[in-house]
Order: C-alpha cells, then sequence, then structure tokens
C-alpha cells in the first residue's frame, strides 16, 4: 500500500490519510472545551441538538465529539468530497451520545461557500476540524456573520498554528537554517488557493478569533499540538512525505537542499532520536448572550486586541 498523503493539490484527501491521523487528533484535542460545549448544548438545547460539521472528512469530529456530549443530537455532516461522505455515515452509524442515546446523522455534498448559504440555519452548535488553514479570510468573515445571525456556538478544533519543532531526547529543541526554511516553505505552500480563495494557513486560528470577537462572541482556546515520536511511525512516515512533496512544489530550484533535509530529519526520527511537535490551536466561542462566566468558566476572552492578523 503506498503511503497516505496529507496534501493535495485540490483540497481533496484520502480516507487512508484521515484515518491514519485519527488517534492523534484525538489524543491532542483539548478535552476542557469539549466539556464546556457540552456544558452549553445541556443549558441551551430543550429537545435534540442540532450540530453541524463543516469539512467533515469521513467523520473523525464526530467520533470524538458525539459520545462525549450528553444531548440529544442531530448532526448534518458536509463536505464536497461524496466518498468521505460515504466513509462518514458507513463508520457513524452506531454511534450514541454520552447519555447513550442514538444520534441523527445527515450527510451534504457541498462547498464550504455553498454550506454558508444552506447548512447552518437552525444549528446550535458548528464544529469543524482540521479545517480552517484551507479557508481564506473572507469565507471565515463570513461564516462569523452567519453563526452570530442564526446565535450558534461554534467548536473548531485543531487549525494549525506554524509551531513545528523537532525535539531530542532530552527535549531540547533543535533547529538549524535548513529546518527555518522548511518551515517558512511549508507555511507559503499553505497559503495556496485551495478552493476557498486565497488560504489562511496558519494564520487561520488568530484570524479566527478575532473574527469571532468582533461579533461579540466569547472565546476559549486551548493548544491540541500533536507530539508523535518513534511509536507513530506510520503517521510520521505519511506527514514527512507529504512535506516533502508540498517543499518540492513550492521551491523546485531548492531539491537537492529538501532532499537533504528530508533525509536527515526523517532516519533521526526513525532511529527515535528526535520527536515532532506540530502545533494546532482549539477554538471554542459562544454566542453574545451566553453566559460563560456564571455556569462552568471564568477565562473567555470578550474584547477585540490589536491585531495583525489580517494578512497583507
Ligand atoms: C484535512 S481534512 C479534515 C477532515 C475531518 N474534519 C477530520 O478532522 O478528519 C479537510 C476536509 O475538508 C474538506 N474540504 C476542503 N475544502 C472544501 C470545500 N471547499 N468545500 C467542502 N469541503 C471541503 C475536504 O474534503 C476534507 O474532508
Amino acid at each position: 500500500m503506498s503511503t497516505p498523503t496529507p496534501f493535495t493539490a485540490d483540497a481533496h484527501f484520502s480516507d487512508a490519510w484521515l484515518t491514519l491521523r485519527e488517534p492523534a487528533d484525538h489524543r491532542a484535542r483539548d478535552a476542557q472545551l469539549t466539556h464546556a460545549a457540552d456544558h452549553w448544548l445541556a443549558q441551551r438545547a430543550n429537545s435534540t441538538a442540532t450540530l453541524v460539521d463543516l469539512g467533515c472528512g469521513s467523520g473523525s469530529n464526530l467520533r470524538y465529539l458525539a459520545p462525549r456530549l450528553r444531548t440529544p443530537q442531530h448532526w448534518l455532516l458536509v463536505d464536497h468530497d461524496a466518498s468521505l461522505l460515504e466513509h462518514a455515515r458507513s463508520r457513524c452509524d452506531e454511534l450514541v451520545s454520552a447519555a447513550g442515546e442514538p444520534i441523527q446523522l445527515t450527510t451534504q455534498e457541498a462547498t464550504l461557500a455553498q454550506a454558508l448559504d444552506d447548512a447552518l440555519d437552525g444549528a446550535d452548535l458548528i464544529t469543524a476540524s482540521a479545517l480552517f488553514d484551507l479557508v481564506s479570510a473572507e469565507w471565515i468573515d463570513a461564516l462569523a456573520a452567519r453563526c452570530r445571525e442564526f446565535g450558534c456556538a461554534v467548536l473548531f478544533t485543531l487549525s494549525v498554528d506554524g509551531e513545528i519543532h523537532f525535539q531530542d531526547s532530552a527535549g531540547m529543541t533543535l533547529e538549524d537554517n535548513d529546518d527555518r526554511f522548511v518551515f517558512d516553505t511549508l507555511a507559503a505552500h499553505q497559503q495556496r488557493d485551495k478552493g476557498v480563495g486565497e488560504a489562511l494557513g496558519t494564520l487561520a486560528p488568530s484570524y479566527l478569533k478575532q473574527a469571532f470577537l468582533r461579533h461579540g462572541y466569547h472565546l476559549r482556546e486551548a493548544p491540541s499540538a500533536w507530539r508523535l515520536g518513534r511509536e507513530t511511525w506510520p503517521l510520521i512516515d505519511a506527514l514527512m512525505a507529504g512535506w516533502r512533496t508540498a517543499l518540492l512544489e513550492q521551491a523546485p530550484a531548492q531539491a537537492t537542499r529538501i532532499e537533504n533535509w528530508y533525509r536527515t530529519r526523517l532516519s533521526a526520527l526513525d532511529a527515535g532520536r528526535l520527536m515532532l511537535t506540530l502545533g494546532h490551536r482549539d477554538l471554542l466561542a459562544l454566542p453574545p448572550e451566553s453566559t460563560p462566566g456564571m455556569s462552568f468558566d471564568t477565562s473567555f476572552e470578550t474584547s477585540v486586541a490589536p491585531s495583525q492578523d489580517r494578512p497583507a
């Protein structure tokens, strides 16, 4: 079997790659934000809660969340990839809520642009995981405005933030000129248009925060980095292969430098001499009407800080 690859030119992802990353994603997520979302839903929904997962892939986010939420749930899964929706349906049809109640599931083949028009109405909670590096600032602005219009909360997890570190067995971060070149080149590659305008790439987490703060949302953010060692070798191998492809696409004139970097870092990871940390952020945003401090948490942000987050 060929190595599943995380990078595609047209924002289509294989089920093999999404399946490979799922355990690392579930380990990395911030459990407290899920708990807070569960609490908010339990206070708000007097019957079945409506939840929408944007860019659902084969349903990883749903498999994490549904059994951790107590309310009865109706989920709408949205993706532009029909084959991933088929995988999601077949792998999520027996899910139950934290209270043991079977969840209801609907899927919709749609683009993210279309989803803004016809998938959000009536939702209590909009979710997405590993999605926002692909989208544009304009799409996030429109999403935040639609969420405000419908008064729904959002839980967006595993947005890459550009923090990549190689660490030795003593926990020391190693970073040389080639690493810095690689990280900058990857960040540039991530900002290519993936079909929803110029992609935000690693700027997405901070842009998301600002967009929802501007609409008066209460925010809570948490890190959700992958920490990968030799025991997660298939994931490291696929990730590094995907990075190599992206680097060669972005900087073909630097092929020798890229190949040397790739071989050096991969062999150290393979030998267990290095760990790889890949940063992500999770965000929970509750609409202005919520009173999060009263019930379960007092650490929500509620105002817009000066920001240079919008890309030039
Ligand atoms: C990195 S995958 C994440 C999938 C899933 N959320 C997970 O955590 O495993 C990004 C997903 O977004 C979907 N996607 C990307 N661009 C899209 C677009 N313009 N419209 C709809 N879905 C899109 C892809 O098909 C893919 O399923």
